[in-house]
Formats: C-alpha cells, sequence, structure tokens
C-alpha cells in the first residue's frame, strides 16, 4: 500500500485534478492514442467522437485516488469495471500504457506544480489502484468460459418488436486453428450460461477505420439452440449507431461473429430464487428486456412458484419485443401480474405504478438512462432498500445519475 507521505500527497492534489478533468481526458486519449493507434480497435469510436463518457476512466482514476487507503471499499464498482474489460480483453499489458499518458495528462494540467514529490506520488498511486483492477481481472480470465474472442456461426436471425434483430449463435464448426483464439472448440452443453450477463462482439464495420467491440445481454440461458442476443437499431436523429446497424444490415444466417465470453455481474440474488414470499418484479423498457428474459426464463425454470411481477414499457404494440416468448414463460409461473405499458397510448410506467409494488420486492430493471434513473429513484422514495433495486445500463454506469 502507499505510504502515508504519498496519501496525503495524491488526496491533497485530487481537487485540482477533478477540476480540470475535461482537459486531463482530452490530453490523455489524445497522447494515448496518438502513440497507441491500435488501442482505437478496442475504445468506442463514437464515444470518441461525440465525447460521450470519455471521462470514465480517467475520473475513476481521481476518485479512486481519494480512496488509496481503503481501496476495497470501492470493490463493487471495481467489480463491475473489471467485466467490462475483460470481456473486452484489456490486459495487464495496457495498465502501463493508460498509467504513462494519464501522468502525462496530470503533469500538463498541474503546470510547475507538479514537481517530483507530486508525480512520483501519482506513479505509485495509480500503480496501486492498476494493480487491484489487474489482480481482479486475472481471476475474471482464469474463469472465463472461453479465451479472447471465438468465432461462432449465426444460425437464426429474427426481427422481433420493428427494431430488435434476434441473434442464434453456435460455435464455428469451420474456424481454422490459424488463429488459435478464434477456434475452441467450444461445447454448447458445457457451458453455464447466467441470466443478466452480456457477450461482447468484435466486428469490422465498412463505415469506421476500426474494430469496433459492443455489448450485448444474452436473452436466454439455454444452450440447446445456440447462445442468444438481441441488438436494437439504436439511430438517434441522423445519425445511426455503427455496429447495431452493421449486425442488422450485413449479418446474416451463415455468416461469423468474434465473441468473447459472457460477463457482467448483473444476476438474480440465488438466495431468493427458491423462496415464495418476496417477489420477483422484472422491470423493462425497449431492448432494455433482454437482461431480463432470461431472467424470468431462468426464474421459472428453477422455481415456477415464485410471484412474479413483469412490467414491460415501450412505443407501441408493433414495437413490443418478444411478446409471445414471454406469454409462454409467464404461464409457467403460478402467480404472474403482467403490464405493458405503450407510451403513445399514453401509458406510463410512472411513480404511480411503482406504488403499486409490494415492498420488500426483489427488483431487476433495464431500458434507457433515463428509464432507469426515474425507476431507481421513485423506488428508492417509496423505501424499497437500495440493496433490492438491481439494475445494467446499457452504458457505463456511472452515467447514471443514481449509480
Ligand atoms: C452491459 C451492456 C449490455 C447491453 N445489452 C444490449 C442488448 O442486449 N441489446 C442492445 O441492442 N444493446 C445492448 N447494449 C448496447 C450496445 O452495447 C451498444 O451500445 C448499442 O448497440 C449501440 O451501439 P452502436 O455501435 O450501434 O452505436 P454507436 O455507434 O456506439 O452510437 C451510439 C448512439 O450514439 C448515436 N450517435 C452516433 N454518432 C453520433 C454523433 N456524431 N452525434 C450524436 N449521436 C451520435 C447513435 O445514433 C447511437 O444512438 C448493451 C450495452 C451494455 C453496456
Ligand atoms: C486503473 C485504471 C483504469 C480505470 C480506473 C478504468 C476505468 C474504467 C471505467 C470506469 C470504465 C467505464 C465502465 C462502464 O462501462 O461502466 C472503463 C471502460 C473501459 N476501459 Fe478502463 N479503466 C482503467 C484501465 C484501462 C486500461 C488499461 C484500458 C486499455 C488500454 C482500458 C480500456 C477501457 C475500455 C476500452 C473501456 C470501454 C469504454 C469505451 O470503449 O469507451 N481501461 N474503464
Amino acid at each position: 500500500m502507499a505510504s502515508p507521505k504519498t496519501i496525503e500527497i495524491v488526496k491533497s492534489t485530487v481537487p485540482v485534478l477533478e477540476e480540470h478533468g475535461t482537459t486531463i481526458t482530452k490530453v490523455f486519449y489524445q497522447n494515448m492514442f496518438a502513440e497507441h493507434p491500435e488501442l482505437l480497435d478496442i475504445f468506442n469510436e463514437t464515444n470518441q467522437k461525440i465525447g460521450r463518457q470519455q471521462n470514465a476512466l480517467a475520473s475513476t482514476v481521481l476518485a479512486a485516488a481519494k480512496h488509496l487507503d481503503q481501496l476495497e471499499v470501492l470493490l463493487p464498482q471495481v467489480t463491475q469495471i473489471s467485466h467490462k474489460h475483460r470481456a473486452l480483453q484489456i490486459k495487464p499489458e495496457h495498465y502501463p500504457i493508460v498509467g504513462k499518458h494519464l501522468l502525462g495528462a496530470i503533469k500538463e494540467v498541474l503546470g510547475d506544480a507538479a514537481n517530483d514529490d507530486i508525480i512520483n506520488a501519482w506513479a505509485e498511486a495509480y500503480g496501486d489502484i492498476a494493480e487491484v483492477f489487474i489482480q481482479l481481472e486475472q481471476a475474471m480470465y482464469e474463469q472465463a468460459m472461453w479465451d479472447g474472442f471465438a468465432s461462432f456461426k449465426v444460425v437464426d436471425k429474427t426481427l422481433t418488436g420493428t427494431d430488435i434483430a434476434a441473434f442464434t449463435v453456435v460455435p464455428n464448426p469451420d474456424a481454422t486453428s490459424q488463429n488459435s483464439d478464434e477456434a475452441q472448440n467450444i461445447d454448447l452443453d458445457k457451458l453455464t450460461l447466467t441470466a443478466g450477463q452480456y457477450i461482447t462482439v468484435k466486428t469490422d464495420p465498412e463505415d469506421s477505420d476500426h474494430l469496433a467491440l459492443r455489448h450485448y445481454s444474452l436473452c436466454s440461458t439455454h444452450t440447446d439452440k445456440g447462445i442468444q442476443f438481441a441488438v436494437r437499431r439504436d439511430n438517434r436523429d441522423e445519425h445511426r449507431g455503427l455496429v447495431s446497424n452493421h449486425l442488422h444490415d450485413n449479418v446474416e444466417v451463415g455468416d461469423t461473429l468474434l465473441l468473447s465470453a459472457p460477463a457482467g455481474d448483473f444476476a438474480l440474488d440465488s438466495s431468493l430464487i427458491m423462496q415464495n414470499e418476496i417477489p420477483l418484479a422484472l422491470i423493462s423498457a425497449g431492448v432494455g428486456i433482454t437482461p431480463v428474459l432470461a431472467m424470468l426464463e431462468a426464474q421459472v425454470s428453477a422455481n415456477p412458484k415464485r410471484p412474479i411481477i413483469w412490467a414491460y414499457a415501450c412505443q407501441n404494440a408493433e414495437h413490443h419485443a418478444f411478446k409471445a416468448r414471454v406469454e409462454a414463460l409467464l404461464e409457467q409461473a403460478e402467480q404472474v401480474e403482467k403490464h405493458i405499458f405503450y407510451s403513445e397510448e399514453g401509458q406510463l410506467l410512472n411513480e404511480e405504478w411503482l406504488a403499486t409494488l409490494p415492498v420488500p420486492a426483489d427488483v431487476y430493471t433495464c431500458g434507457s438512462m433515463a428509464f432507469m434513473d426515474s425507476i431507481i429513484d421513485g423506488l428508492i422514495a417509496l423505501k424499497h432498500s437500495a440493496d433490492s433495486v438491481h439494475y445494467e445500463p446499457f452504458g457505463p454506469k456511472m452515467s447514471l445519475k443514481t449509480a
């Protein structure tokens, strides 16, 4: 652990660095990508282009530095980030690169004030923080169901709702061992998938000079047909989402996709699955249905007696995703409440409805950032304990107001 002197120096410089967060982030990424253009194949290009959540990495280092003497308190946040890093295949050798450019950016911001003591203290602090990530990620690499990005073949692609394509993929029998990562003899029957986890797809879209990685939640844990995930075409105004449109327009049955092994810690509370007093409430909107659909399936397979409250919001009946599958699963459960909200018909999943939920309930929610913020805020205001409200943002977790 860092010495008391280092901790004191680092903590005293955090406020001024936080004030200049945007400059640090800009200098950091500019210099890092100039020296390591290969990292553009790992980082999300759209996030870089539109400056969205770019500061997650740098500002987390600053936030962690405040807890340098008790880094263990950050374990839940670090675990969640480490799952993403493992899914993206961030390796120990990447950490010194980030460290070098973060220190460079800190020097630039502090200017003449950055004496040797300060720079050395920050180098030590970053080393300690990086070590926590590296250790945790090592354990995740060891437990991963397969190494790196393995080749899968698309065996089914079906549109559900108007803009969500559900993909089923199986290990690619034609993958050659020329690229050892891609051909791995994965046996579907031996995979144990957990509801709530996501796989990560590595693509090479025509519209980009770089590879592009994106996470997609599993929408089933059954592997008899293959691994299933679903992708919404992510278009906003005139902007077309890079990977989602590529998957919709250019990836068909028979094509191959590179996937890294399932990751993530959004999962049903295993201590509650077999009991029947505390209901399971699954609340989602739009494509946010994917992880909670897998959870619904997992719950009814394990214990159909547990009361289930299913709430789903979307624009209208045409946008309603996985309608028949959800109904079939809900029929298997013994006590069900189903609530569907079509916003175009003025049906709102709002605080008034949230107030009808029993307390306690074991709640899992997924949807847009605004949707999740309102659900989490609403439930906490209604005296649901924070521990009983679980969520998975489809973007950096820290961009949630309530995270
Ligand atoms: C844990 C996790 C699980 C996820 N699970 C799912 C899932 O099950 N299903 C699913 O569909 N998605 C899921 N996502 C989201 C998914 O990973 C992608 O973020 C999503 O598909 C968008 O990627 P894209 O490449 O299509 O869009 P990007 O190119 O990354 O663009 C993102 C958004 O920005 C907009 N945009 C692009 N360029 C500009 C610009 N210049 N100015 C303004 N706006 C712009 C785009 O229109 C788009 O709406 C998940 C994300 C996470 C983190
Ligand atoms: C101690 C050092 C690090 C910290 C504190 C950190 C922190 C973070 C955080 C907070 C996120 C957002 C997580 C989310 O989506 O919820 C993130 C994502 C990410 N990190 Fe790290 N990180 C570190 C090191 C690294 C390294 C060494 C690399 C690789 C060079 C890396 C690459 C990425 C990538 C590619 C993403 C996804 C975001 C994007 O593509 O825009 N990180 N990191």
